[in-house]
């Protein structure tokens, strides 16, 4: 089964971009990690980064005869995009929302995700080590539904 690890506007700039929030590991540190737990796990991981709007839909809708799951961190997408939202709630298969920093704890327009409605779950606060816990609950999830 195949994860789709997507990952939206301003994340190609982990490592450089306020390291004292998103930490220093570079996204390509984080996908690496989610890889290896994915392949723990059985599952085969492709990740894909975009600053556009229009791609990460293109992503989701790409997903839905593919992926088995998604894991999304949609960057400050996630709390205005509802193109976003309508895609995910077009896509079948798990949804695991995952953030580096906990937005709840920021500034309050980071509060709302218009993700959230349509994810399973949410990982977030965690920094890098969300991007296994979010590998890890898509493979869970996708157990039980196995049963
Ligand atoms: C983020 C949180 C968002 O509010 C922010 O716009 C990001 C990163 C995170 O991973 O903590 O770009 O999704």
């Amino acid at each position: 089964p195949l994860v789709l690890l997507l990952s939206g506007p301003n994340l190609g700039l982990l490592g450089q971009r306020q390291p004292e929030v998103y930490g220093r590991a570079t996204l390509e540190d984080h996908v690496e990690a989610a890889r290896a737990e994915a392949e723990a796990l059985g599952l085969q991981l492709e990740h894909q980064q975009t600053d556009h709007e229009g791609t990460l839909l293109e992503a989701v809708h790409g997903a839905r005869t593919r992926a088995a799951g998604l894991v999304v961190n949609a960057g400050a997408l996630t709390h205005y995009s509802w193109a976003l939202h309508d895609a995910l709630a077009a896509f079948d298969g798990v949804v695991v929302e995952l953030h580096l920093s906990n937005p709840a704890a920021r500034e309050p327009w980071r509060h709302t995700s218009v993700v959230a409605p349509v994810a399973h779950g949410l990982v977030a606060g965690f920094g890098g080590l969300g991007y296994r816990l979010a590998v890890r609950a898509v493979a869970e999830l996708l157990a039980q539904r196995r049963q």
